[in-house]
């Protein structure tokens, strides 16, 4: 197996940053959501399960975190933010089930560690050199522990800081985009060769 052998799927990406860090590598990768791409590359728009099952070796996704929040569930009396909250639960779930040799599910802290199983790795984008907070957890399956590249001194500033809108402030760290790609291929060519 080599580089351009590797099918990666990008799923809930609308800012092709996950997408980018691994096409430039020279892997197959296409990001998917239900919104355009706002940057030019490959890229699905609709419903990921239309393309789940196209063959991919690798799947990192990164599905809405609004409804699995702890902060949401100060309001989860109100029947319908209940059913929101399960439906969200229930669309990780099943991308983490889907039938892709290995997976990541990246989302902050909330209420799948209670539900399902606690996050394999929590990782701030200044780890790996981009200079600015966010708390990332990542649940992974048949995947290593991504290695901090950067420094580990806690930067100033947070996304949350600098934006205030949810576009901008949900966009991923592409530092930590590009070790998921140059650690995580490196592992995948060890295991297939
Ligand atoms: C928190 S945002 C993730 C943004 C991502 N971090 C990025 O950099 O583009 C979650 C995304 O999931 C997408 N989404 C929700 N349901 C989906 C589905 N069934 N198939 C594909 N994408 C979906 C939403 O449109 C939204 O853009």
């Amino acid at each position: 197996m080599q580089l351009s052998d590797i099918r990666v799927l990008v799923a809930c990406e609308y800012s092709g940053i996950v997408r980018d860090a691994f096409a430039r590598l020279g892997c197959y990768a296409i990001s998917c959501d239900l919104l355009p791409s706002d940057q030019p590359g490959n890229h699905y728009q609709g419903d990921v399960f239309d393309i789940i099952n196209d063959g991919f070796d690798l799947m990192v996704a990164h599905p809405p975190c609004i409804y699995l929040s702890s902060c949401f569930g100060s309001y989860a009396r109100f029947s319908d933010r209940v059913f929101k909250r399960l439906q969200a639960a229930e669309f990780f779930m099943k991308l983490y089930s889907s039938d892709i040799p290995y997976i990541c599910i990246e989302n902050p802290r909330g209420v799948m560690s209670a539900l399902f199983c606690q996050w394999d790795q929590e990782v701030y984008p200044y780890y790996f050199g981009d200079p600015w907070k966010k708390r990332t957890c990542l649940w992974l399956k048949n995947l290593p522990l991504l290695r901090f590249t950067g420094n580990v001194v806690e930067p100033g500033y947070s996304l949350t800081d600098k934006y205030n809108d949810s576009y901008r402030r949900s966009r991923f760290s592409p530092a930590i985009a590009e070790q998921m790609a140059v650690q995580w291929t490196d592992f995948i060519l060890e295991n297939n060769c």
